[in-house]
C-alpha cells in the first residue's frame, strides 16, 4: 500500500472550538514510523490547558495548529530507516511525550519530565497528535498493545490509565486497603478500575457533578457483570465528606486516597479522610490546596505521606498493558461516547461539559465497536 501524502487533522484554536486543516505527511526519518490512528481519547488536561484557552507553559504549552490529541493508539503502517523492534501491522500505544532519550529522566523512562528544552515534545501539544488519521511517531515512544486489548483500551493507557497506575504503585494498593478517590472524571474512574484489580475492597468515590455521580454508581468492573461494581460507595461532594468517609470505614478513615479532581477542597478531604500512617497521591493538576490545610493536624501528627505523581514511565506502561490483559478488564468500558473525526467538535464539547465518562474519537473498526 502506498502511503498518503496529505491528511485532514483537527487542532484546537483555544476558544472552545475545533478547527480542521490539511497537513502534509512527511517522509519518515531515521527511527520514525507511520501509524494509522485507530482511537484517540480526550483528557481533562486538553480541556483545561488547550480547548477553552491556551493556558499551558513550558511542557504544557500548546504550539499553534498542532494536531491535537495526546492519547492515541494505532497500527504501524510504514517504517522509516533504522527501525529495530516494530514492524508494519503491529498494534501500538504511544507514550505521549517524546523525550531526548539521553537525559536522566529519559533514561529512567520518564520522558514526561525530560529536561531537554530542544527535544522534549508531547504528541498533541508540541508535535502532531492523534486527532488525525495518521501519526508520525518515534519508535522509542511505542509500546506493544496485547492482542486481547482493543485500540480504545490502548488509547486510555497512553495517558490516564498509565498515570493512575503510576500513582497507585507509589502509594501501594492491596487487599488491605479501603481507598478514597476524589473527582470521578475518566481519571478517577480509571483509579477505581485499577484499585479493584489490585484487590482493594472498600472503594469510596466523591464527585461534584450529578451526571458523573450517576455514571460512577452504575459502572461495573467488567461490562455485562452488574454484580461487581467499580465503587462500593459514591458520595456527592460537600462539607461532610470527611465524616461520611470515616463512617464508611469504622471511624478510622481510608488507608489510601487518590486525588483526581484538582479541586482545593477535595484535596483537603483526601488528606483529612486518610487514617493514621496512610498515604495520599495527588494526580489532579492545577489549582491550589485549601487554605484550611493545617499540616500538623492533617498530616504530621498522623504520620501521613503525600505523593505527587506525573504520568508514568515507559516500562511501567508496558507492564500495565500486560496486567490489563491478565486481569481481563477493558479500559474502553469507561468510554461512554465515540465520535468520528469529523465530529471531533462534538466530542470536545461533550468532554468539556462533563456530562460523560471517557470520550473517544475513533477510526475504522474502533468506530463501529
Ligand atoms: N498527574 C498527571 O500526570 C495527570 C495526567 C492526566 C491527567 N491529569 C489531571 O487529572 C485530573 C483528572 O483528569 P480527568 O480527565 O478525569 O478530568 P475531569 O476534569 O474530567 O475530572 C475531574 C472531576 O473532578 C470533579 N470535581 C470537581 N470538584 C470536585 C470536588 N470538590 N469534589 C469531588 N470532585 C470534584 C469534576 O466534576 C470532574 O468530574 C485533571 O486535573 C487532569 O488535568 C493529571
Ligand atoms: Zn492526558
Ligand atoms: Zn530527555
Amino acid at each position: 500500500m502506498s502511503e498518503p501524502k496529505k491528511m485532514i487533522g483537527a487542532y484546537l484554536p483555544g476558544d472552545s472550538s475545533v478547527a480542521f486543516k490539511e497537513y502534509a505527511i512527511p517522509e519518515l526519518k531515521h527511527g520514525e514510523v507511520l501509524l494509522r490512528t485507530k482511537a484517540s481519547t480526550i483528557c481533562g488536561s486538553d480541556i483545561r490547558c488547550i480547548y477553552n484557552e491556551h493556558l499551558g507553559k513550558g511542557p504544557e504549552a500548546y504550539q499553534q495548529e498542532m494536531v491535537a490529541g495526546h492519547e492515541p493508539a494505532g497500527q504501524v503502517v510504514a517504517c522509516g530507516p533504522g527501525i529495530r523492534e516494530f514492524k508494519a501491522g503491529d498494534r501500538v500505544v504511544i507514550y505521549h511525550i517524546s523525550g531526548c532519550g539521553v537525559c536522566n529522566d529519559c533514561r529512567r523512562g520518564y520522558q514526561i519530565s525530560c529536561t531537554s528544552e530542544e527535544y522534549r515534545k508531547a504528541y498533541g501539544w508540541q508535535r502532531h497528535g492523534g486527532m488525525a488519521p495518521y501519526i508520525v511517531a518515534e519508535e522509542k515512544d511505542l509500546v506493544h498493545l496485547p492482542d486481547s486489548l482493543t485500540y480504545a483500551d490502548g488509547a486510555q493507557v497512553a495517558c490516564g490509565f498509565g498515570t493512575v497506575y503510576e500513582g497507585l504503585e507509589k502509594i501501594g494498593i492491596s487487599g488491605n486497603d479501603a481507598v478514597l478517590i476524589t473527582g470521578l472524571g475518566p481519571v478517577g474512574l480509571a483509579a477505581a478500575m485499577l484499585c479493584r484489580c489490585l484487590g482493594a475492597k472498600n472503594i469510596i468515590g466523591i464527585e461534584a457533578m450529578p451526571e458523573r455521580i450517576e455514571i460512577a454508581r452504575e459502572l461495573p468492573l467488567r461490562k455485562g457483570d452488574a454484580s461487581f461494581k467499580l465503587f462500593d460507595s459514591v458520595l456527592a461532594a460537600g462539607p461532610d465528606n470527611e465524616a461520611e468517609v470515616r463512617a464508611l470505614t469504622g471511624g478510622h478513615g481510608v488507608e489510601r486516597a487518590v486525588e483526581c479532581s484538582a479541586h482545593h477542597e477535595a484535596r483537603l478531604t483526601a488528606i483529612q479522610a486518610t487514617r493514621k500512617w496512610g498515604k495520599i497521591v495527588l494526580i489532579g493538576e492545577g489549582g491550589t490546596l485549601s487554605a484550611d490545610f493545617a499540616p500538623s493536624r492533617d498530616m504530621i501528627h498522623d504520620q501521613k505521606t503525600l505523593y505527587g505523581s506525573w504520568v508514568t514511565n515507559l516500562w511501567r506502561m508496558d507492564e500495565l498493558l500486560e496486567r490489563l490483559a491478565r486481569w481481563e478488564v477493558h479500559p474502553e468500558d469507561l468510554i461512554t461516547h465515540r465520535f468520528g473525526l469529523e465530529d471531533a467538535a462534538k466530542a470536545y464539547e461533550l468532554m468539556a461539559s462533563g456530562k460523560c465518562g471517557k470520550v473517544a474519537v475513533c477510526f475504522d473498526e474502533e468506530l463501529e465497536a
